[in-house]
């Protein structure tokens, strides 16, 4: 049987993209059953609409606290039934409602190697400290920013002629597929969240 999974996101949605096209080939073992977003107009959306698959928007700004908000979207995305949520360039923290709720069962993919340069400016940080590698984190979401047990990452190298948006560019070509990988071993083998440490399996 294939897993459900909803993912959530607030930009471009190429992670997304790269989720929609796996999930087209039955031995992937998961399907794509909704899309949501904080916020509308966003090609993320497009894509999932282009998929055929069902969108939901759900705005901090058309709640009157956060966690009315937190709670909504809890509410939105556990009507679509899932086995994992994907966070896939969904740039908002989510709270202890959607924790409560889909905690232990939601990754999130985040464009550095974690412990290091957590945050909305993962890429910036990464090529103003100087380091050599950076790359891409997939982890479980916790409360913390960024701060998640690790699932996977993948390293990218840093050219010396890097700007953010090529360094950028290089690390989501390599987050793509480790999202797809993992998250494609995740539904397939299970996983274990043991301490800090991930494996997969049952
Ligand atoms: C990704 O690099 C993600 O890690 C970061 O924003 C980017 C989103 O890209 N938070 P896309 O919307 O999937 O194209």
């Amino acid at each position: 049987m294939s897993a459900r999974i909803v993912v959530l996101v607030s930009g471009g949605g190429t992670n997304l993209q790269a989720l929609l096209d796996a999930t087209a080939d039955p031995s992937y073992g998961a399907e794509v059953v909704a899309v949501g977003a904080d916020r509308d107009g966003i090609e993320g959306l497009a894509r999932a609409e282009r998929a055929g698959v069902p969108t939901f928007v759900a705005k901090v700004g058309a709640h009157a606290t956060r966690d009315d908000w937190d709670s909504a979207l809890a509410a939105e995305v556990a009507a679509y039934e899932p086995d994992l949520v994907v966070l896939a360039g969904f740039m908002k923290l989510v709270g202890p409602q959607f924790l409560g709720a889909f905690g232990g069962r939601t990754v999130n993919t985040h464009p550095a190697l974690s412990p290091s340069f957590p945050g909305m400016q993962g890429p910036r940080d990464a090529l103003e400290y100087g380091v050599k590698v950076t790359g891409a984190t997939l982890f479980v979401v916790d409360a913390g920013v960024d701060t998640g047990q690790i699932v996977a990452q993948a390293v990218v190298p840093v050219e010396d002629d890097d700007t953010v948006e090529t360094l950028h560019e290089r690390i989501k070509v390599a987050e793509r597929t480790m999202l797809v990988e993992s998250v494609g071993r995740m539904v397939r083998e299970g996983f274990v969240v043991d301490g800090r440490r991930v494996r997969f399996g049952a």
